[in-house]
């Protein structure tokens, strides 16, 4: 399996800012220069390029491409999954408590809602401002996959007959999820100005911050904790067809992350004068206060736990990902070292290790057979 863990981006060297390019529109829509050389692997830039952004090649962040082959190859769609367990559990009187019943709905609501603002954030917001063609093939795979994972709650709600209304709305209506969402929208609010222009520091700072709270933050920690929770009750044999699921959904998850992981870090050594000591700060207090909310999550969606999981249990995890994810950026940690109260979480993202689930799909999914998981 692919290794994502540490950060290509850290390896690749900074390179010379050619001074004899003609400005050329960011969004890759402006009128054509005809006297515009070919594009040289020097040229390219994460943001501010002004190389034209319609060529591809030469790939100059192999990273990024590596990283949209493997998304590729990871191809799966909700519906491939029965649900026919999960169904028959579901609509048994007692087989599984009121406790577990509230955690399964909040996380449903949750991650409902939260993969299309994830998705938005992409196409409306950093598709405009990563001035790179390599990055924005991933991105194009990356939004197409943030379409399938909000189809497989569509799936899960039709399935199980639940309120879809409900479900939809809980991003607006449990203040605990609310408060989530609207810390992260807060982020990308300015990006979403049609004023908005990367090119100064301010500006770019702004969009870093947005980065952090998607990447980093979003799918980087608050969905972690809401797969733990999904894949803790599939270890114990509960709602398994959903647990598959989030076990693909995770798996993609982990690419996204680790996309966005490298795309700071290599805007981070184009721009070092972007990250100064006081916005390292500020990201490390962004990290702790996200744990604060996803602490706060924990306990209204788990107010008194069940087998194998509760609120202090997911608090701590959160505190391991978040110290995790302040390494991968080169950052301090912001808590005390923890221990990871689910070791069994690094299994669940290496497929081959789920036999029980994964026999017989796994390989099925695979195009072309570029990844062997055997
Ligand atoms: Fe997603
Ligand atoms: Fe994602």
């Amino acid at each position: 399996m692919l290794d994502w863990s540490d950060t290509a981006a850290a390896r690749q060297a900074p390179s010379f800012v050619p001074q004899s390019l003609a400005p050329t529109e960011a969004t890759g829509l402006g009128t054509i220069d005809r006297r515009g050389g070919r594009v040289s692997v020097d040229e390219k830039r994460m943001i501010n390029c002004r190389a034209d952004v319609n060529q591809l090649l030469p790939l100059k962040y192999k990273w990024a491409w590596e990283k949209y082959l493997a998304g590729c190859n990871n191809h799966w769609m909700p519906t491939e999954v029965s649900m026919q367990a999960d169904i028959a559990l579901w609509k048994s009187r007692d087989g599984l408590t009121e406790d577990e019943r509230r955690a399964i709905k909040r996380n449903l609501g949750f991650f409902a809602a939260s993969e299309s603002l994830v998705a938005n954030n992409i196409v409306l917001a950093i598709y405009r401002h990563l001035t790179n063609p390599e990055c924005r093939q991933y991105l194009l795979r990356q939004a197409f996959e943030e379409a399938v994972h909000t189809h497989t709650f569509q799936y899960i709600v039709e399935s199980l007959g639940l309120d879809e209304g409900e479900l939809f709305n809980m991003y607006r209506e449990v203040p605990s999820i609310t408060d989530k969402a609207a810390w992260a929208l807060k982020h990308t609010q300015h990006l979403d100005d049609p004023d908005f222009k990367t090119g100064t520091p301010e500006a770019d700072q702004a969009f870093l911050r947005d980065l952090v709270a998607f990447y980093v933050i979003f799918e980087g920690m608050w969905f972690y904790t809401g797969f733990a929770q999904i894949l803790s009750l599939g270890r114990r044999n509960k709602m398994v067809g959903i647990a598959e699921q989030y076990q693909y959904i995770l798996r993609d998850e982990s690419i996204h992350l680790n996309f966005g992981i490298d795309v700071i870090n290599q805007i981070k050594i184009e721009n070092p004068h972007l990250w100064t000591r006081a916005f390292q700060d500020e990201v490390r207090a962004m990290v702790r206060d996200a744990a604060e909310l996803e602490a706060a999550y924990g306990r209204d969606t788990m107010p008194r736990g069940f087998l194998g999981l509760n609120a202090a249990l997911c608090e701590s995890y959160m505190h391991f990902i978040a110290n995790r994810r302040c390494a991968q950026l080169g950052l301090a940690p912001v808590f005390a070292e923890t221990e990871n109260p689910f070791p069994w979480m690094s299994e669940a993202m290496d497929l081959k290790k789920e036999k029980n689930f994964f026999e017989t799909r796994v390989i099925e999914y695979q195009n072309g057979g570029a990844l062997n998981w055997e």
